[in-house]
């Protein structure tokens, strides 16, 4: 069964099961660049999960495209992916784990044709913070998994969060069994050696974690379920990789026509780095030095290096482009719609890093004559390793110039370099991600209303082409980006500044209603994310000065905001302003 099938049947399987068919979130999170990239189902929904009404309803299903970098590196192997694909269901409140299991089990069995004895599962077993899952194991007897295919762990294997705060709780997994040998004794689904493939992780998030480490209930029990889409096709297709399945195949087949070298990680490199790489440039990323740009800029690097290493000339590069996105046109029309901008932009990064590579070459050249002139037979760790981070030189590339200079690399600590940069990347991108989930505060809530009276104060002032471009909040300040040609002067902004506080000073209620798309663009509502939402949308009215679509939440009341003040008015990039400003 092709990829495209199994998410079709899915959707429709859940849609029959009175779920809303909701569309992905972009790979971008909108409005939140201290998430750098979507990495499942549920992240866009938070707000809803922990109480906040979701226009669709209490059940919801989708196709999410999600990319996780902590994996990057291991990409190459028979089985990480960067980007990928999450088939999801919610229940907001609504159903839980009985009907969930059930779902799951006639979905797998009789929509996927899997035969029971192909599946094993794993429930919490239980500790301080919460209780054995037996009622997920019940469930699972009474659809007739066996006894001794189901399994009970603790925290690390059953228990899902995304990050380190936010709503969380037990899991119940479901692996498939490939059918190879147990490779010991004791193997069981919890094992890596590839026995057990993990098909769906069904969440039943009751629990809140909070910063302290302590957990609470929430306001209602939801589930969360991801099943990962490469992988079922893996498995439906008798595949040993994801890279056999239609989606990879293409570009894997004319890799191996190219190339003059034969490396199957670095084929499978080049096939998933380019695929990510088109999905994070149609979702609106561009390489850069920083956070998100900067994972872009390194899936684009490495994939040009392994071309390289294959022997292709990077000349082909969009020959590639054009059969990858080929084997996606189904699943991702919009990538040939917008084929020539990914293109020029994965091409125009290659072409800067050839440049960066000449420039590290020179660098080499001049550690190389350091260590002659100082007597030294060999170049020291550290240089190698700046090399690598500074300008992306490969640890094997620099061996190979020592080499031809006669001139020893110390490499023995580079990995223990390597894994110590791993780590602070990961720590980094950690925080990021429970900075982005976490806070959803009296304060964050605040300068979200204050956002909606800016946008409007602003298409006051300078016209209303001075539409929303982009809006990130912390607890200490909004950030708005907008269109307009020309720097905002002082004048403009203290007026903007003046209507902004004359409506905190009205008091101004602020309200809620649902409708459709269509209702809400008659009723003058600004829309500025519509394909983010579904067909029933929440219009937030601020008094008679504000109408926005906008998943909330908001302050009931204008008073509660304070006084605002505008901090800095910048460029954001061309025809694009930046205002920062604070409540006081
Ligand atoms: N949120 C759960 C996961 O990502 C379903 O595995």
């Amino acid at each position: 069964m092709k990829a495209i099938e199994i998410r079709n049947k899915y959707l429709r399987f859940f849609e029959k099961n009175n779920h809303k068919i909701i569309p992905s979130a972009s790979l971008i999170p909108e409005n939140d660049p201290s998430v750098l990239f979507t990495t499942a189902g549920m992240q866009p929904l938070v707000p809803y999960l922990l109480g906040e009404k979701h226009p669709e309803g209490t059940r919801l299903t989708d196709y999410q495209k999600c990319l996780r970098t902590v994996d990057i590196d291991e990409v190459g192997d028979n089985r990480h992916l960067t980007y990928f694909e999450m088939l999801g269901n919610w229940s907001l409140g609504d159903y839980f784990k009985e009907e969930s299991i059930k779902m799951s089990f006639e979905f797998l069995t009789k929509e996927l044709n899997i035969p029971v004895e192909k599946l094993s599962v794993t429930c919490f077993k239980g500790d301080d913070d919460a209780v054995r899952d037996e009622e997920s194991a019940e469930q699972w007897r009474k659809a007739g998994i066996p006894d001794d295919k189901i399994y009970f762990f603790g925290k690390d294997d059953n228990w899902w969060i995304a990050g380190e705060e936010g709503p969380c709780g037990p899991d119940t997994e479901i692996f498939y069994d490939t059918g190879k040998e147990k490779c010991s004794e004791s193997c069981n689904p919890s094992c890596d050696c590839g026995k057990y493939v993990e098909i769906w992780n069904n969440v039943f998030m009751e629990y809140f974690k909070n910063s302290d480490g302590t957990y609470s209930k929430l306001k209602q029990k939801n589930v969360d379920t991801g099943l990962g889409l490469e992988r079922m096709a893996m498995l439906l297709q008798g595949k040993k990789t994801p890279f056999e399945t239609e989606l990879f195949s293409k570009v894997m087949e004319e890799l191996e026509k190219m190339q003059k070298n034969d490396i199957i990680s670095s084929r499978r490199i080049v096939a998933e780095h380019l695929r990510a790489s088109m999905m994070i440039i149609q979702d609106g990323g561009r390489p850069s030095n920083t956070d998100r740009g900067y994972i872009l800029r390194r899936l684009i690097r490495r994939m040009t290096r392994h071309i390289n290493k294959l022997g292709i000339d990077l000349n082909e590069l969009p020959k590639l482009i054009d059969i990858s996105v080929e084997s996606l046109k189904e699943m991702y029309p919009e990538l040939t719609e917008n084929k020539e901008i990914i293109k020029n932009v994965i091409i125009e990064e290659k072409n800067k890093f050839i440049r960066t590579l000449q420039n590290g070459e020179k660098e080499f050249e001049k550690a190389v004559n350091i260590a002659i002139k100082n007597n030294q037979k060999v170049i020291p760790v550290d240089v190698v390793f700046n090399l690598y981070e500074t300008y992306g030189f490969p640890q094997e590339m620099t061996e190979e110039l020592a080499k031809e200079h006669n001139i020893e690399v110390d490499v023995k600590d580079f990995d223990k370099l390597f894994k110590e940069h791993q780590e602070k990347s990961r720590m980094a991108n950690e925080n990021k991600f429970k900075g982005g989930l976490a806070e959803q505060n009296e304060m964050t809530i605040k300068y979200h209303t204050a956002t909606h009276l800016l946008h409007k104060a602003l298409q006051i002032v300078l016209g209303e082409h001075a539409t929303q471009k982009g809006s990130n909040i912390t607890s200490e300040r909004l950030r708005f980006d907008f269109s307009n040609p020309q720097k905002v002067t002082p004048e403009e902004l203290k007026k903007v500044e003046e209507i902004v506080n004359e409506q905190i000073q009205r008091g101004l209620e602020v309200t809620c209603e649902e409708m459709t798309l269509e209702e809400a663009k008659n009723s003058g509502a600004m829309g500025l994310f519509e394909n983010k939402y579904g067909n029933s949308v929440k219009v937030y009215t601020i008094g008679d000065f504000s109408k926005e679509i906008c998943g909330g939440p908001h302050v009931k009341n204008t008073s509660e905001l304070g006084t605002f003040k505008i901090k800095k008015e910048e460029a954001s990039s061309a025809g694009v302003r930046r205002i920062k400003a604070v409540l006081l």
